[in-house]
């Protein structure tokens, strides 16, 4: 971790009381095949990006961590701490923002009301410090703090307090979003680049599905854009599940309510502005995949949960790693101008994990 990271990690936890300062870990400095592997990935970045001006962002996603209580020095062979690796990351890549794609599991590993609200203080708490650039949190579907015994009381963690908790916090570092009904779903315009990020929650009505108002919220968001931008969807689960889905007879397949609409709203406006999204980047699944389909490009990214060798469909393509060893997130550069995409591994896998997308010119 470079002295700046260091500083303000130090700065943030000295202001909370029951926190003593990430300070202590190593004399405030990643681990060093942290250090190697972030190196690398950024100069994979910065090679491919050459003069051109990009959009970058990292994604990282499903990191299934049960920890319940904020540890007083990071725990760099727990996923939830690997937070701090990305943000690394889009310090040294220059990113313009950053995006949590969801599942980081409040609902499993003893769960209780109580144990979620303590699971999401300590991703809120590896968040919060970070001022540098805005945050997208995508809501996963164990994200809710799961359903209470009845399924009619409320959830623990609603897509309000979800929202306000961590988008909320974008706009705490004085970044600009919008935001739908509530903040779980909203859109960020980077500034001087003509580009809009859209975070959506695909678990906003029911353990996957979107609401009329978020859809129309999207809708909205893509038709609006002014000629000339550029947007890039995000969610946790993958809409286009015929992908995504896990080779399992005791799941659903197309279980996400109101999928094909949501679908539909992302294939009506690359008909009409063929060039203008880049595509629509999730996890959920815990494999990488990817595919275009009418138009809109589908990636799914890994991260860090597990699926069986048997669950996984056509395409689906894993690394195992050791969470104490290495990472496993992307970097993600758009070059609006040409028309491309390019998703860089972090960590487990390396270049071979790498992925080139065009996106211009489909039609
Ligand atoms: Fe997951």
């Amino acid at each position: 971790m470079k002295r700046r990271e260091f500083l303000r990690l130090g700065t943030v936890a000295a202001a909370l009381p029951a926190v003593r300062s990430f300070g202590a870990v190593a004399g405030g400095e990643l681990p060093p095949w942290a250090e190697a592997k972030i190196d690398e990935a950024v100069a994979r970045f910065r090679a491919w990006k050459g003069a051109d001006e990009v959009v970058s962002f990292t994604f990282v996603t499903d990191v299934h961590s049960h920890l319940l209580e904020i540890a007083s020095k990071p725990d760099f062979s727990n996923s939830r701490y690997h937070v701090l690796f990305a943000q690394a990351v889009a310090d040294r890549a220059e990113c313009d923002f950053l995006v949590d794609g969801g599942d980081h599991d409040y609902d499993n590993g003893n769960p209780s009301p109580e144990n979620a609200l303590k699971r999401m203080a300590v991703t809120k708490h590896v968040y919060e410090g970070y001022a540098a650039k805005p945050v997208l949190f995508c809501l996963g579907n164990h994200d809710h703090g799961s359903y209470p015994a009845d399924k009619k009381s409320p959830r623990p963690i609603s897509s309000a307090l979800f929202g306000d908790t961590f988008n909320g916090l974008a706009e705490k570092h004085g970044f600009k979003l919008a935001f739908g009904e509530n903040k779980s779903w909203g859109f960020y315009d980077v500034p001087g680049k003509k580009f809009r990020a859209i975070f959506c929650n695909t678990s906003d009505d029911g353990y996957y599905g979107v609401s009329v108002s978020q859809l129309d919220f999207l809708k909205k968001a893509l038709e609006t854009m002014p000629e000339g931008w550029t947007a890039a969807a995000f969610g946790h689960y993958c809409v286009f599940s015929e992908i995504g889905h896990w080779k399992n007879p005791n799941m659903t397949l197309f279980s996400c309510k109101r999928r094909k609409e949501f679908m539909d709203v992302l294939e009506s406006f690359v008909q009409k502005r063929p060039n203008a999204l880049a595509g629509y980047f999730c996890g959920d699944s815990h494999f990488d995949n990817e595919m275009e389909l009418r138009g809109v490009n589908w990636t799914i990214f890994q991260g860090y949960g597990g699926v069986g060798r048997a669950n996984k469909p056509w395409g689906a393509r894993t690394v195992s790693f050791s969470r104490a060893k290495d990472m496993l997130f992307d970097i993600v550069a758009v070059k609006p101008s040409v028309g491309e995409f390019k998703i860089f591994r972090v960590g487990a896998g390396g270049p071979v994990c790498d992925r080139l997308c065009v996106f211009h010119n489909r039609f």
